[in-house]
């Protein structure tokens, strides 16, 4: 009788850890772990091609061209990546520039978390998140030199010319004010091909 009242404590705690984790389902085929890295690639493939298209726009036609250029193509190349990658991906902040790349729910929660670990300088790990039966990863999007031209201090990073460019396109822009080694944004990958 003790021992049944003991099991059954076990039982119940299991069930309630196990109900409580956020992770995703365990019968799939591909483990969490794997899923994330294979996630951080992706995000990592598609930094380093618009990364790599940022450049060569600024060098071919400077910072206010290369504004025009990220306006009309950013969304687009990141697209071309996700098919690629046979994956969903979105760059997302909570100080956002455009408004389609606005943070919310358990994304603006990852990036506090984020921020936090930053300022603590802590790693900070990538995210699986599951919502209505979908696999997200979270990856961060750290701020280096080149950014600041565009997204640092309106009065002494961002030249008078290149503000004016960002104010015409961008009359509801909140991505300025950063330094170097800040959490910009994140990478949002949509995992669920991959899982299948
Ligand atoms: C030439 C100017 C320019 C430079 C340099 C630049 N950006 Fe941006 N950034 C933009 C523009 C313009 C957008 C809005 C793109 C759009 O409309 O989709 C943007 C959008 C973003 C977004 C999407 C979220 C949002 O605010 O809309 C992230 C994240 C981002 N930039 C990160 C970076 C990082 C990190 C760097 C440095 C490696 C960088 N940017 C360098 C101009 C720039």
């Amino acid at each position: 009788m003790k021992l049944n009242l003991i099991t059954s404590i076990i039982l119940i705690i299991i069930l309630i850890a196990s109900c409580k984790s956020k992770s995703p389902d365990p019968s799939a085929g591909i483990k969490d772990v794997d899923l994330i890295f294979k996630g951080k690639e992706i995000a990592m493939n598609a930094q380093a091609f618009l990364g790599k298209n940022l450049m060569a726009a600024i060098q071919s036609g400077g910072t206010e061209y290369a504004i025009s250029f990220c306006s009309e193509r950013a969304i687009e190349l990141t697209d071309s990546v996700a098919q690629v990658s046979n994956a969903g991906i979105r760059r997302v902040s909570d100080k956002n520039r455009n408004p389609m790349n606005k943070a919310s729910g358990s994304e603006l929660q990852y990036i506090q978390d984020a921020k936090k670990a930053l300022a603590a300088s802590e790693v900070i790990n990538p995210q699986l998140e599951v919502i209505e039966n979908k696999t997200y990863g979270y990856y961060p999007i750290l701020t280096n030199d080149l950014c600041i031209q565009c997204h640092g201090n309106k009065s002494t990073d961002i030249t008078e010319s290149t503000l004016a460019e960002l104010n015409r396109l961008y009359p509801e822009d909140k991505a300025t004010g950063y330094g170097v080694n800040e959490l910009r944004g994140i990478w949002v990958v949509e995992l669920d091909k991959i899982r299948k």
